[in-house]
């Protein structure tokens, strides 16, 4: 008999976090309305939030490497920052910073989130743009240890947004891009696998993020260019190419396989 791995609930999975930010995520993912900037209830986009598992591994993450300073592109609202501001909760230090141009499209939910958690000190929000923003934050020498990438998902934004976040991630450094579903994330986070010597990619039990640490210098010479393909792509025109009587005979071999 085949045993299947036991589901852990939903709450279950907040479990290990401390009750504030536990209880406010559950009453998030439950679709509650939340307050805004004006201490207004609003319903949610029920769309626009990371997973409880990309988030509890975004805090497991921060637990076990203590980064002083973390930043996310991308606050909407905020659930990526309550894993964030609960590490840093635990861990007793850092810093997060959020960036997002457009947080009154969000009715500044994501922004309150800091209040309630009672860690204003610890939160820092930039209403700008990532590219201007990462600019300004290189200029200034600020380095971050864990960031997110998780803002408007154009293929070119992503791209630029992992160069410009490169330089501010320091050795060892991590570097998250989220919502692998989409085929420009998935093309940006090929682009860094096949080009990006310096960073290694890190597989994890986890869905829809792409993980990249910095292990290297960028010692690439001006000419360097790899052709990078996204893998679900190749596995598609794979398919594509391969005539419909091998694809059944291929099947038919598969199933007596498992049998
Ligand atoms: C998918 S939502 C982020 C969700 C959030 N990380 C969470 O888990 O709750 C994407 C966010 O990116 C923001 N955004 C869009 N364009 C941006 C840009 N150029 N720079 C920074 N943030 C941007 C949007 O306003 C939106 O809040």
């Amino acid at each position: 008999m085949f045993s299947r791995k036991p589901q852990t609930s939903p709450v279950e999975i907040l479990s290990p976090l401390p009750e504030v930010f536990r209880s406010v995520l559950v009453s998030m993912y439950n679709g509650e309305p939340q307050l805004g900037s004006e201490g207004e209830p609003h319903s949610l986009d029920g769309v626009v939030r990371i997973s409880r598992e990309q988030g509890m591994w975004l805090y497991n993450l921060c637990r076990e490497t203590r980064p002083k300073a973390t930043l996310e592109i991308g606050l909407a609202y905020g659930f990526s920052t309550a894993y964030f501001l609960a590490a840093i909760h635990d861990n007793g230090l850092g810093c997060h910073t959020a960036v997002d141009p457009f947080q009154s499209h969000w009715h500044g939910i994501g922004r309150r989130q800091a209040k309630r958690f009672g860690m204003s000190d610890n939160f820092r929000f930039i209403e700008e743009k990532s590219q201007p923003a990462l600019v300004h934050f290189a200029d200034r020498g600020e380095i971050f240890e864990v960031i997110f990438i998780d803002g408007n998902h154009r293929f070119d934004d992503a791209c630029v947004e992992f160069t410009l976040s490169a330089e501010l991630c320091p050795m060892g450094g991590w570097i998250i891009l989220d919502d692998m579903w989409m085929p420009a994330i998935r093309k940006a986070a090929a682009f860094v696998r096949s080009n990006r010597m310096d960073f290694e990619e890190l597989k994890t039990p986890v869905s829809n993020i792409a993980v990249f640490r910095r292990i290297g210098e960028d010692i690439r010479p001006w000419y360097h260019y790899e052709e990078f393909f996204d893998p679900f792509d190749m596995r598609r025109l794979i398919r594509r190419l391969t005539p419909a009587f091998l694809r059944r005979r291929a099947k038919a071999i598969e199933r007596c396989v498992r049998l």
